[in-house]
């Protein structure tokens, strides 16, 4: 039977470029997705940006620009990451879109309903500088415990004490400095406590669609005191959407992101002109969720129960990764690791190595994994190029040499025998994929690639092409290996999507399909062999670990002095110290980035800068510089520039490439003056 498939992963905050967490929760679901397609399952694969929430007002506030701004940034920049890693979504949309807004309302004003709204007074921490209520991130102070200065207001770094925000010690607003007030303020809550919601809950939670570990964590939080009600309301000022029949109260970010998920798929139907409705009220559709093991909570309990009492399908699968460590070192959520998904590109390593690499370690467990350097150069070029494309490469030459491209339709008993076995596995393969333990999928794989190996060194091809009478059984030999590699193809596809891409190319043959592991392909010709894949080269992935933009150190001098000045002409240039507080690319601009300065105003300003062939914008976010504030505005093709940010070249730039910007020693803030 043909499954329908509605597949998620996990909607990323719309204020950060993706970090390889990102990429490789994409991959996991992409190589699922992909083994679907390739049974012939009817597959809708989609994602969009997680748009709203206090952080991002906040952030877009800092740089100068309006939340939709900035997130529209932001969303502007995924592209090539997706691309570049062959992510098949079939949409990309966001949680500020029409289709959200109006899911969102509707879904709540089915859970009021149905009586599972509530509300109820709380009081809060309330920033009397920025008019706003403080989330407990957002406020600081000394710890009742221990005194620590600059501790956050639930838990304090030193002491490890856990407290509520109102505990702290001269407490103050991480926004303003100002002192925080109480205030109390209507809040909106989703009585998750309520017996049906419980009951449900706990069916759901343990029918055995949930990971083993994943299923017994969420049964400790239904023990002691029951669920807790779910507080779904934020106060204005807030970017998010607006609660239908209460004025300036906002849906808290996590009531409505996973409501984009919806969203998003309702986009990709109208676009298609497929009917939205029609298909989440039909039984067969299985909902599939990929997400990382922090955010449990939001889709075990709070995301089912508010599909189910707003009569809606809830999720079939909540399937559940760890994290990702690179070198056994921790990811910061919002800053990543020390490697950047779009550098590893840009350094020109394969996107595939990395796809094979991430798929050889993920199981379907809830366990982190480690990217290490040593282990991705051997997984890729012993495993991947050593015993797999190696098989083509040996024997692809004598075809087209020897045969005319053309394979032989005999192959002999041995080597029927050899595929046979290799198309036996289709099922066990495709079983492990299914699962999500593509690490033993890949090492199954490997197995069978070892046995054709086996087979080469047992025939040796190179030596029977020595041998005068024996063309006959080179040509078998050699059959049989592009034949056992075409199925190795078939397997490794859903990891290696664009190069099983070439080798249907190098084959001449339609894009492959699961079933295809099962058929011979008989006497058929072949195109000429092309390199298909390349080892790491072990430089590169030193590249991608060095501190970025360090570009060859150049040669100094080379340009003459300029005319002497006095102290009153220097005087007449003004730098500042300016921070970056965004960096971006400019369409249609190799040269440009567009950074967003705070100099100390109070606003940000828009300066366009010639460095971006020595910086990735990501690595110049946060940093300090020098600029020049009161140059004239100058009006250019993509904008407003207001200022010059001040770096070191070589005056003949082609001989002596690198670009420097200059960076304050520690402690310089936005707005000093440079003097
Ligand atoms: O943790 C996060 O990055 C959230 N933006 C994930 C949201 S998933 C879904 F619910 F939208
Ligand atoms: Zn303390």
């Amino acid at each position: 039977m043909t499954r329908k498939l509605f597949v998620t992963t996990a909607l990323p905050y719309a204020n950060a470029a993706f970090h390889i967490g990102h990429m490789m929760e994409y991959i996991q679901a992409d190589i699922w997705v992909r083994l679907q397609r390739m049974l012939g399952h009817e597959v809708h694969f989609v994602c969009a940006d997680d748009a709203h929430g206090a952080p991002i007002m906040i952030a877009a506030d800092k740089a100068g620009l309006t939340p939709q701004e900035f997130v529209g940034r932001i969303a502007a920049g995924r592209k090539p990451y997706l691309q570049g890693f062959h992510i098949g979504f079939d949409n990309w949309h966001s949680t500020d879109g029409p289709e959200n807004h109006a899911l969102a309302k509707e879904i709540y004003l089915a859970l009021r309903a149905n009586g599972l709204i509530a509300t109820r007074r709380i009081e809060q921490f309330f920033d009397p500088v920025k008019g706003m209520f403080l989330a407990d991130r957002y406020i600081k102070g000394e710890c009742p415990k221990c005194g620590a200065k600059d501790q956050y207001g639930d838990n304090c770094e030193v002491c490890g004490a856990v407290y509520a925000p109102t505990d702290l010690k001269n407490p103050y607003s991480v926004l303003s400095g100002a002192t925080p007030e109480l205030r109390s303020s209507e809040h909106f809550f989703f009585k998750l406590s309520d017996p049906r919601c419980v009951e449900f809950l706990q069916g759901w939670t343990q029918d055995g669609r949930l990971q083993p570990e994943v299923a017994n964590k969420v049964k400790e939080w239904f023990s002691g005191d029951g669920l807790d009600d779910w507080d779904i309301s934020r106060d204005a000022p807030y970017f998010g959407i607006e609660i239908p029949d209460a004025r300036g109260k906002y849906f808290y970010v996590w009531l409505d992101a996973p409501v984009g998920y919806l969203a998003s798929l309702k986009n990709l139907f109208g676009r298609l002109g497929l009917d939205f409705d029609a298909y989440l009220a039909d039984p067969d559709v299985e909902q599939v969720h990929f997400i990382g093991k922090d955010i449990v909570t939001f889709h075990t309990l709070f995301w089912p129960a508010m599909l189910k009492f707003s009569g809606r399908k809830v999720p079939d699968h909540i399937f559940v990764h760890g994290f990702i460590t690179v070198s056994g070192e921790k990811m910061s959520k919002s800053r990543g690791t020390g490697i950047s998904p779009l550098r590893y590109l840009e350094l020109g390593l394969d996107a595939e190595w990395l796809r094979y690499y991430i798929a050889a370690k993920l199981n379907a467990h809830v366990e982190d994994i480690d990217f290490n350097a040593e282990d991705f150069v051997a997984r890729v070029n012993s495993d991947l190029v050593g015993k797999y494309i190696n098989i083509a490469s040996r024997a692809a030459g004598f075809i087209a040499k020897r045969f005319g491209g053309r394979l032989s339709a005999d192959l002999g008993v041995e080597g029927r025998t050899l595929l046979d076995g290799l198309r036996a596995h289709r099922d066990t393969v495709a079983e492990l994929y299914e699962a999500r333990e593509y690490g033993k999928a890949l090492r199954e794989i490997m197995a069978l690639a070892d046995r054709v190996n086996g087979y080469v060194d047992q025939h040796k091809p190179w030596e029977l092409a020595k041998q005068p009478g024996e063309d006959a059984v080179l040509h078998d030999v050699c059959s049989v290996c592009i034949e056992a590699f075409r199925v190795l193809t078939v397997y490794l596809k859903p990891v290696l999507p664009a190069l099983a891409a070439k080798v249907e190319a190098f084959l001449q043959i339609e894009p492959l399909q699961w079933h295809d592991a099962a058929r011979a392909l008989g006497s058929h010709t072949i195109g000429a062999y092309q390199h298909l894949m390349q080892r790491v080269d072990t430089k590169l992935l030193d590249a991608l670990f060095e501190p970025p933009a360090a570009p060859p150190a150049p040669t100094p001098g080379g340009e003459a002095l300029a005319a002497e000045i006095g102290i009153d002409d220097f005087a007449k240039v003004d730098l500042r110290i300016a921070k970056i507080v965004a960096a971006e690319r400019v369409e249609g601009s190799s040269k440009l980035l567009r950074l967003t300065l705070d100099v100390g105003e109070g606003k940000t300003r828009n300066v366009f800068s010639g460095i971006a062939g020595a910086y990735q914008p990501e690595d110049l976010a946060g940093k300090l510089t020098v600029m020049v504030a009161n140059l004239a505005p100058r009006k250019m093709k993509f904008g407003l520039s207001e200022g010059m940010v001040l770096a070191a070249s070589h005056a003949d730039e082609k001989a002596h490439p690198g670009l420097y910007v200059l960076e304050p020693w520690p402690g310089a803030v936005p707005g000093l003056r440079v003097r």
